[in-house]
C-alpha cells in the first residue's frame, strides 16, 4: 500500500486551510495573466497545496508518488478536469485531448499507429526539409539578422505538423491556425463561473467566450476534408486518411465529420505550439550558457560533421536530447494539467472530495528542491542515464504520464532534436540586449514578449 493511501496518514480536518498566499483576487488575476505568479517560493517545496474558491476545493499535488497515484494507480477514478475541458472544448471540441471513456479509448487506438516509431521515422525527412528551408531564408536575411525566434519556431512546427499529419503545406491553414492560437491564448482564460462549475449556459451568460476565433480555421479544415473526399484513391496514407478510414470494430461505423474535425484541430493545436516552445526556451537557455552550447556544438560536429541529420542520427545525438530535456524541466511547455476524482480519494492525508480540482504542475515539481539539486541551474547532465535512473519516475513529467500521456511525445522529441541540430550547426542565437524574457503561463508556458534574437552565422 502506498504512503499516499489514507490508511497511513492522518486525514486533515475540514475545512482545509487556505494556502497563505491564496487570495481570490490574486488567484484569478494569476489565472488570467500568468498562472505561475500564483505560486511563491514556498510552494516549490510543498507536497500538496490546498486552495478554495468559495465552495470549490482545489489541490495542487506536488509529490511523485501522489502524482503516480492520480495518473496511473488510481487513474480509473479520475477524469480530466472540468475547468480544463471548458477552456479547451470551444476550440478543440471532443478531440483526443478532451474526450473521455470509451470514445477516448477508441480514438486513441485509431490514432496510435500514426505516432509509433516507424511512423515518426517516416516524418523525419519532412522535419529536416522544412528546417533547411527556414535556414535558407535566414541565410538570405540582411545583417543584423534579428528576429522573434518564438514566432519562427511556431511557424516551423506548424508547417511540419500540417505536412506530416495532413499532407498539407497550405499557407492559408498555417496562417489561420497562427491567428487562432494567439487569440485563443490571450482571450480565453478560466472565468470565475467556470472555476465554480456553474452550469455552462450560466457561465457563458456571465462570462461569454469569443466564439468566432476558429470559424476561419474550420472553413479551411472543411476544404481539406472536401478535397480528400473528391479524390479518395489519390489520398496519402497520413493521419487524416486514417481518421477518415477508421471503422469501429463492433458497429463498423466510422468517425463523423465533426469527430474528424475535432481530431484535426486537436492535433494542429497540441502538435505544434508545445514543441515550438520547447525549442524557443532551449535557444534562450543556450544563449545564456555558452559552455553548454559549446558541448552541444562538439556533439554535432562529432555525429554530423556539418551534414543534415537523418532519423538514425536521433539516437546518437544524446547530448542534444539532454539539452532539450533539461530545457523542458525548467520551462515545461505544458506547465499545468488537471484531473478530478469521480469518487472521494485520499492523497497525502487529505480527503479529496469527488469533483474537486486536482492540479499537477510540471512547473513546480520540476523545480522541487528535494528532487533536484540546484533546481534553478540549467544542467543537461541531469539527464545522463545514470542520473535519470536515480530519480523518481514521476519527478519529471513534461509529457504527462499514465494512459493519457502525450501521444506525440516521440514525435516531439525527434522533431525538437532534429531542428535543434540543424539550426545549431549553422547559427548561434543571441538575445537582443535589453529584450525582456518572462515566462507567462497561459494555456502553455510562453515567453511573454516573444524572443528577439540575433542570428550569428557559425564559421566552419
Ligand atoms: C514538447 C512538446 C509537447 C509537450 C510538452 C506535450 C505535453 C503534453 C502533456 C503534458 C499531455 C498530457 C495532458 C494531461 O494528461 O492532461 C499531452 C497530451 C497530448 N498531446 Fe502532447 N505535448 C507535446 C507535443 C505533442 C505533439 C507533437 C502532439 C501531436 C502531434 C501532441 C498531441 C497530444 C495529444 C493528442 C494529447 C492527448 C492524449 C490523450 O489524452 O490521449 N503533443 N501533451
Amino acid at each position: 500500500m502506498s504512503a499516499i493511501d489514507s490508511g497511513e496518514l492522518p486525514i486533515v480536518a475540514d475545512p482545509l486551510p487556505l494556502g497563505g498566499h491564496t487570495n481570490l483576487r490574486r488567484s484569478l488575476r494569476a489565472m488570467r495573466q500568468n498562472a505561475e505568479t500564483a505560486y511563491g517560493p514556498e510552494d516549490f517545496n510543498a507536497d500538496i497545496i490546498t486552495q478554495r474558491i468559495f465552495w470549490r476545493r482545489m489541490f495542487v499535488v506536488n509529490e511523485p508518488n501522489a502524482i503516480r497515484h492520480i495518473v496511473l494507480d488510481n487513474a480509473a477514478n479520475y477524469t480530466k478536469s472540468e475547468v480544463g475541458r471548458r477552456l479547451l472544448e470551444p476550440a478543440l471540441g471532443r478531440g483526443l485531448l478532451t474526450s473521455e471513456g470509451e470514445t477516448w479509448r477508441r480514438h486513441r487506438r485509431i490514432m496510435a499507429p500514426a505516432f509509433d516509431p516507424r511512423s515518426v521515422a517516416g516524418y523525419t525527412p519532412i522535419m529536416t526539409r522544412l528546417t533547411e528551408q527556414l535556414l535558407a531564408k535566414w541565410d538570405a536575411l540582411p545583417a543584423p539578422r534579428e528576429l522573434d525566434v518564438a514566432a519562427a519556431m511556431m511557424e516551423l512546427t506548424l508547417y511540419i505538423i500540417s505536412n506530416a499529419m495532413f499532407s498539407s503545406d497550405s499557407d492559408e491553414i498555417v496562417a489561420s491556425v497562427e491567428r487562432g492560437v494567439s487569440t485563443y491564448q490571450t482571450k480565453v482564460r478560466p472565468s470565475l463561473p467556470d472555476l465554480l462549475h456553474l452550469p455552462i449556459w450560466l457561465s457563458r451568460l456571465l462570462a461569454p467566450l469569443p466564439t468566432k476565433i476558429f470559424s476561419e480555421f474550420d472553413l479551411k479544415v472543411d476544404r481539406l476534408l472536401t478535397e480528400r473526399g473528391k479524390q479518395p484513391d489519390a489520398e496519402p496514407k497520413d493521419l487524416l486518411a486514417r481518421l477518415i478510414a477508421a471503422r469501429d470494430d463492433e458497429t463498423g461505423s466510422g468517425m463523423s465529420a465533426k469527430e474528424v474535425r475535432d481530431q484535426v484541430v486537436t492535433i494542429f493545436m497540441a502538435g505544434h505550439e508545445t514543441t515550438s516552445l520547447a525549442l524557443s526556451w532551449t535557444f534562450y537557455l543556450l544563449s545564456q550558457h555558452p559552455e553548454i552550447e559549446a558541448k552541444l556544438h562538439a556533439e554535432l560536429a562529432d555525429v554530423l560533421d556539418g551534414r543534415t541529420p537523418v532519423n538514425q542520427d536521433v539516437a546518437r545525438l544524446r547530448y542534444t536530447r539532454m539539452v532539450i530535456e533539461e530545457s523542458m524541466r525548467l520551462y515545461p511547455p505544458a506547465h499545468t494539467f488537471g484531473r478530478q476524482p469521480i469518487v472521494d480519494d485520499h492523497i497525502l492525508g487529505h480527503r479529496i472530495p469527488a469533483g474537486a480540482e486536482v492540479l499537477i504542475l510540471p512547473w513546480l515539481i520540476h523545480r522541487k528542491p528535494s528532487l533536484w539539486e540546484n533546481p534553478e541551474l540549467f544542467d543537461p547532465e541531469r539527464f545522463a542515464p545514470e542520473r535519470t535512473g536515480a530519480r523518481p519516475r514521476f519527478a519529471y513529467i513534461p509529457f504527462g504520464a499514465g494512459a493519457r500521456i502525450c501521444i506525440g511525445a516521440a514525435f516531439a522529441m525527434t522533431e525538437a532534436t532534429l531542428i535543434l541540430a540543424c539550426i545549431a550547426q549553422r547559427y548561434r542565437l543571441r538575445l537582443v540586449p535589453g529584450h525582456p524574457v518572462e515566462p507567462q503561463g497561459l494555456i502553455t508556458l510562453r515567453p511573454r514578449y516573444g524572443l528577439r534574437m540575433t542570428l550569428q552565422r557559425r564559421a566552419h
